[in-house]
């Protein structure tokens, strides 16, 4: 199978996935690194892993449908068969979803459905949740809601900063979302309605 990973900005998880393949953990090809953004510097860990880059802008194109009609054809031409949003910061459209029907991962940075969203790990420290974590789940067509893959919590301690606490949840997505990414490529996820169901290998 091939994939691509969708990332906007850092792409430490990408790294994590990158290494997931080399490790032959992850027994997928990972084809293209798409992004929105030119100054990504995901683009710049795929380049220096020779792996295929692609980054098309919002802004030369009229509607988001044609923006998103306009990555699906790209990625069709490479004979994707799933993708991997790591730090991808804008909603798929409907049209996008449908394209690639349960054959979407995402990862986000708290216990979903709790704290949805961009800022998944500023707003569950602001509340002041004593327990936060990471959530792997299938893209559907309403944000930060598909059917969860793999879940980890993350405790919040009395001396926790923001900074603390956003090593602490990276450090858990890196491992976790190449895990599920590797249990998806090995066929071992079955999807009955919200729940996910991880077969053995
Ligand atoms: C991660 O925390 C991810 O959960 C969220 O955006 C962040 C991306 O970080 N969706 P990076 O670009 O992978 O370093």
């Amino acid at each position: 199978m091939k994939f691509a990973v969708f990332a906007s900005g850092q792409g430490s998880n990408l790294q994590a996935i990158i290494e997931a393949v080399q490790r032959g953990e992850i027994k997928a090809e990972l084809a293209v690194v798409f992004s929105d953004n030119r100054k990504a510097h995901a683009l710049k860990r795929a380049q220096e892993a020779g792996i295929k880059t692609l980054c098309l802008c919002r802004k030369d194109y009229a509607t988001k449908q044609s923006y998103d009609r306009s990555i699906v054809i790209h990625l069709k031409e490479e004979g994707i068969d799933f993708i991997a949003l790591a730090g991808y910061m804008r909603i798929l459209t409907p049209f996008f979803v449908k394209e690639f029907p349960k054959r979407i991962l995402n990862v986000h940075p708290s216990l979903l459905p709790s704290f949805k969203g961009a800022e998944g790990i500023k707003d569950s420290f602001t509340y002041g949740v004593k327990v936060t974590g990471v959530t792997i789940h299938f893209v559907d067509e309403k944000m930060d809601h598909g059917p969860i893959i793999l879940q980890e919590a993350v405790k919040v301690s009395e001396e926790e900063t923001l900074e603390s606490l956003t090593e602490k949840i990276h450090k858990v997505e890196h491992r976790l979302y190449p895990k599920a990414i590797a249990l998806f490529a090995d066929g071992r996820l079955k999807i009955k309605g919200r729940k996910v169901e991880i077969l053995n290998g």
